[in-house]
């Protein structure tokens, strides 16, 4: 009955007013309907790392492709680095000492997956050469020697790393803010390495090896934070409502890894945070809020209202509860983010000739 009224009440409007249907038009909320199957998104995720992955590798090995013991003029390295910055050496190489678990363990969760497994295993080549490069930078600070860096490993590698969550779209989250927070603390370590720390401890502490070496690895870890985050907006792209659920636990629970484990690790976070280089100010303002931005998500309220409000609507059809997270996050810029992923592989598959055999195209999921 009541919809029987409104329809000719607008019926009457429409035909004393044409121009009222663009008005309507207008105002309705700009709501993105869900095209695809489940098989033809997870297909279109999948085709998605595997391209990435491939170009990954490529922009890899023409433009990082460097080695731990022989880029850099280890033998020139500061013998006389404040007690602090042989503590943050010693402190990073024992977070990259785990890189066999990190491997191992998310390996088995994304074993099916052809482009998540292969970068994972070149992602871990890139982690292994960091712990490398550690090594190197405590071994000749001269102020630790061999038998005890041995030692050390050992008591390192007594604990095993476990996965924070064993879930491929949790460990996609996890991935992003984890790359980044490490690129953050190799970036403030070479603010000391430069000379540019304004703190008392740290002024005797220019080293342009130690520089050279923060520069190379903070680039690496760049590389690894855009790959996870393309992956990320992949998720967010085809699976909004999951991605964004997995993107706000991740957010809650974060620790860096291995902190559990590590021997003294609270002594180590408490140095990097007086030594600005990594704590709560910094997670939040360099690590949280720059992915969150770089993932179309206006901050960590618009994210818990987006899933407070797809909560409310009580359709387990998806799509329903989709329209509600889309008001949490900036749905044109994810859809840009993702057209530029398929663009840039599209790019990759041309030059080597993969786009005559096996092309992967960008395909909308919302209309
Ligand atoms: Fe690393
Ligand atoms: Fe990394």
């Amino acid at each position: 009955m009541t919809s029987g009224t409104t329809f000719t009440r607008q019926k009457a409007l429409v035909d004393y007013d044409p121009n009222i249907i663009q008005t309507i038009e207008d105002d309705r909320p700009r709501i993105p309907v869900g095209l695809l199957s489940r098989e033809e998104k997870d297909r279109l995720i999948e085709r998605g790392f595997l391209g990435l992955y491939r170009w990954y590798v490529a922009k890899s090995q023409e433009k990082r492709n460097w080695n731990p013991d022989l880029s850099f003029d280890w033998r020139a390295f500061r013998k006389d680095h404040s007690p602090e910055v042989v503590r943050i050496l010693e402190g990073f190489f024992a977070v990259e000492q785990y890189v066999p678990d990190y491997v191992t363990t998310l390996l088995r969760v994304i074993r099916k997956s052809h482009g998540r497994s292969h970068f994972h295993i070149r992602w871990g080549a890139e982690e292994e050469r960091h712990a490398e490069l550690w090594h190197n930078a405590v071994l000749f600070s001269g102020q630790r020697d061999g038998e005890w860096l041995r030692g050390y490993m050992g008591d390192l590698r007594a604990n095993m790393w476990q996965l924070p969550w064993d879930d491929p779209i949790h460990m996609i989250f996890y991935t992003v803010f984890q790359e980044r927070a490490t690129q953050v603390n190799y970036l403030n370590l070479g603010v000391i390495a430069r000379g540019k720390s304004d703190l008392e401890m740290f002024a005797n502490d220019a080293d342009p090896i130690l520089d050279a070496a923060c520069r190379t690895i903070a680039a690496d870890e760049a590389a690894h934070y855009n790959f996870f985050l393309e992956g990320a907006r992949l998720y967010m792209y085809y699976y909004p409502t999951k991605a964004i659920e997995a993107m706000s636990d991740v957010i809650k629970y974060f620790a860096m890894p291995a902190g559990n484990i590590i021997p003294n690790y609270d002594r180590f976070a408490e140095l990097v945070h007086k030594a600005a280089i990594y704590g709560p100010r910094e997670h939040a303002k360099d690590v949280v809020q720059v992915a969150l931005k770089n993932l179309g998500v206006a901050g960590r309220k618009a994210l818990e209202n987006g899933i407070k409000r797809s909560r409310l609507v009580p359709d387990e059809n998806g799509n329903l509860r989709e329209t509600a997270v889309f008001e949490g996050i900036d749905f044109q810029f994810i859809q840009s983010a993702v057209q530029r992923i398929f663009g840039r592989i599209e790019g990759h598959e041309r030059e080597s000739g993969l786009w005559e055999v096996d092309p992967t195209p960008f395909v909308p999921n919302y209309a």
